[in-house]
């Protein structure tokens, strides 16, 4: 599997990382062991996982798969904190005195002794940015982390944490972990331009919108059967009715036709397409059995070509702001997103 360097870290990280929020859900501990087994007999060396996967049981479920394999040589690990592990109030959060809890409880239940990447897994407005940013640089001399990363920040968020880690020489934010796919392309207007600017590694999360772009959803019929959203079908921002509109039914279409084409799956069209854009490191790849994750690895054996890229990124461009995006490409003659994402090289591939 091809590898890549994350933003400005020494972390090299597989091109399809290992997502586990299936773990101890609707993976049991053997089934995941069978897919971790599968994803490192592949090449596979990232992998993601968080405090809140099933309560701790996904960090737990990796650990004893370390313990089998006997550590965790050539992985690179990576795990978040942030959300709410218990109704106390103080059992949440990004400050000193609960990450310092949480980065104990993640060690752990992983049964390592430091976590190679981890993140803030969303801004927390109770707790200020500098403490949080001193505490990661503390759990890095500690020896307790190598690196520090986030999910889900705005870009201004993420933009003032490089900056305040930079001036006052904090351990600097090296990755960001947000949704995108070909569904989801919000992160283009702001977030991507400005990793790839502050050269912050970019790891997709829900590249195929949680299931949406394998096809197995239709505009007649309601998601049935065992899957993510036959389960649930109001299931957050997947939920079927959010997500059933003529756009999401137009994208699928060329989705399906590229890989009718060339007798591939659409999950592999839809994971080729986020491995393939500017800043994009290692891209999260989810599944409930190994039958899932084959098919998903099998896109490593081709490339999307520039024909059925475009048509891909043509179906599916994100709507522009009409101010300051609109106004600049009507005043200034200027595609404000597509100029900054195609004017930095792409990311240092590895080893
Ligand atoms: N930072 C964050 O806030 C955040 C949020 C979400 C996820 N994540 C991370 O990103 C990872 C991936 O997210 P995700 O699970 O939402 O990714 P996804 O790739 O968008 O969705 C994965 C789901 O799609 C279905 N699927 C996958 N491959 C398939 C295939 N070949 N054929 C048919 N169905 C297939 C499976 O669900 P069904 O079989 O049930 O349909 C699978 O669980 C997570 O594991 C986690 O590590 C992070």
């Amino acid at each position: 599997m091809e590898h890549r360097t994350l933003g400005s870290s020494e972390l090299n990280v597989s091109s399809f990382g290992l997502g586990t929020m299936t773990f101890g859900a609707e993976a049991d501990e053997a089934t995941s062991h069978a897919i971790l087994n599968r994803f490192a007999e592949a090449g596979g060396t990232f992998i993601d996982t968080a405090d809140v996967y099933s309560h701790g049981a996904s960090e737990e479920i990796i650990g004893s798969w370390l313990g089998t394999r006997g550590g965790t040589e050539e992985l690179t690990i990576a795990t978040k904190a942030r959300f709410p592990m218990s109704d106390d109030p103080a059992d949440a959060g990004a400050s000193r005195q609960y990450l310092e809890r949480a980065v104990d409880a993640s060690l752990g239940r992983l049964g390592v002794d430091v976590i190679d990447l981890y993140q803030i897994h969303a801004w927390d407005p109770a707790t200020p940015l500098a403490e949080t940013l001193a505490t990661l640089t503390d759990l890095v001399a500690a020896g307790k982390i190598r690196h520090a990363g986030v999910s889900n920040f705005t870009a201004w968020q993420l933009q003032r944490a490089v900056d305040m880690a930079r001036y006052v020489d904090w351990t600097p934010i090296v990755s960001l972990q947000p949704k995108y796919s070909l569904l989801s392309r919000d992160i283009e207007l702001e977030l991507l331009p400005m990793c790839l600017e502050e050269n912050v590694g970019v790891i997709p999360w829900s590249p195929l919108g949680g299931g949406w772009l394998t096809g197995k959803y239709t505009p007649d019929e309601r998601p049935t059967g065992s899957t993510r959203l036959g389960e649930n079908p109001a299931r957050g921002i997947e939920a079927y009715d959010l997500r059933n509109t003529d756009r999401t039914w137009a994208i699928l279409e060329v989705v399906r036709a590229v890989a009718g084409a060339r007798d591939v799956s659409m999950s592999q069209v839809a994971l080729n397409w986020v491995r393939a854009r500017p800043g994009v490191c290692s891209v999260l790849l989810g599944a409930r059995t190994v039958d899932q994750l084959d098919d998903n690895l099998a896109a490593l054996s081709w490339e999307l070509t520039e024909n059925e890229r475009s048509a891909l990124s043509e179906v599916s461009a994100p709507g522009i702001p009409i101010y300051p995006h609109g106004f600049m490409e009507t005043y200034a003659g200027m595609t404000v997103w597509e100029d900054l994402m195609t004017r930095v090289e792409p990311p240092a591939i590895g080893r």
